[in-house]
């Protein structure tokens, strides 16, 4: 996929409400890796304009029992578990094996939209009159800063975690694709130090990966922590997991027509990839071109770009960061 030349809405650095400005002019900052810098708000690094939807979100997003809230890092491969929520979900509703399924005509980010940089961006209340249970949303929100009605409710949250050097790679070619000043890209050397010291959107990676991590172990009902490795090797396996986890699981038929093939095919890099709506549309909620969310789609990518010394430097900081947890992060 060829890369987009349009700076993303909601990491522009102008148009800041006063309340934002005073708020973001005593938070602790750091050079950012798309906008000029990133600022600590609860504990996690925001561009400016990003705060804002944060913000609004927290204070007004009514979470319902019935919701369902995909909860990534960016660049977890959040575009392709939305496509495979939405097609999971509302099977009976759109049903599979059908040419005019949504899917082949919505970018998976207006079918399942971000709550604080959808759907309350510029600090506005969202009409959710058009969403049908179970409403499907997803965030980067770090477990503890979420809505309070999300944790206080029978909300369930599936939160998907991918290794962190792969990760890294994917976050810097997104950050050089949409980065403002394009004469100005990142090197991989200096957003690295960066992403070692915490300092990427929505970062420390590993505080946002520990703490989903160990609500799924405290509350399993509600939290399931699924990592895309471990999908990756055993995709029936941990799909079924999925349907049982969200209380719609493949009946016998399903198993035995094909359903879960199916759903994998549809929701495939190959297939979404190969869908005009992600090729040359742009997202009616964000205008943000669609194509952005698909580059290489490949695992391990990180070894075409990871030396023996950033290796050693990321392991020694995970290591420091998760050690004795038990979390362990898988690199195919
Ligand atoms: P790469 O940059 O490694 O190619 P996010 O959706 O969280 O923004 O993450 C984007 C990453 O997911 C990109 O990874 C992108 O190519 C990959 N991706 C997008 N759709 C995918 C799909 N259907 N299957 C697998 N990977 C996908």
């Amino acid at each position: 996929m060829t890369t987009s030349q349009t700076p993303l809405k909601y990491l522009q650095e102008d148009d800041l409400s006063e309340e934002c400005k005073k708020l973001v002019s005593n938070l602790s900052k750091e050079k950012g890796w798309i906008a000029s810098y990133y600022y600590n708000y609860q504990g996690f690094w925001l561009a400016p304009r990003a705060i804002q939807g944060v913000i609004a979100c927290q204070q007004q997003f009514q979470a319902q029992d019935s919701d369902i809230i995909l909860v990534t890092t960016p660049k977890a491969r959040t575009t392709w578990l939305k496509s495979l929520l939405f097609v999971l979900v509302n099977r009976k509703k759109h049903p599979i094996f059908n040419q005019n399924h949504p899917l082949f005509v919505k970018t998976p980010h207006d079918l399942v939209p971000f709550l604080e940089r959808d759907l309350y961006r510029n600090g506005q209340v969202s009409d959710f009159s058009s969403f049908t249970s179970p409403r499907l949303f997803s965030t980067h929100l770090p477990y503890a800063s979420l809505p309070k009605s999300v944790q206080d409710s029978r909300t369930k949250l599936v939160y998907l975690c991918r290794n962190p050097r792969d990760t890294f790679i994917s976050m810097w070619h997104f950050a050089n694709t949409v980065k403002h000043n394009h004469t100005d890209t990142n090197s991989i050397e200096e957003v690295f130090d960066l992403f070692c010291k915490g300092v990427t959107v929505y970062g420390p990676f590993w505080n946002h990966v520990f703490d989903s991590w160990k609500q799924s172990i405290e509350k399993p009902n509600k939290v399931l922590f699924l990592m895309y490795e471990e999908i990756k090797a055993q995709p029936k396996i941990q799909l079924k997991r999925l349907s049982e986890f969200l209380e719609c699981p493949f009946s016998v038929e399903e198993e035995n027509s094909g359903v879960m093939d199916e759903i994998l095919r549809m929701c495939s890099f190959e297939n979404l990839t190969n869908l005009e709506v992600n090729t040359n549309g742009k997202s009616s909620l964000s205008g943000t071109e669609n194509k952005i969310f698909f580059r290489k789609g490949e695992v391990g990518d990180w070894k075409n770009y990871f030396t023996t010394e950033m290796i050693e430097k990321l392991n020694h900081v995970i290591e420091q960061k998760l050690q004795g947890s038990g979390l362990r992060f898988l690199y195919i």
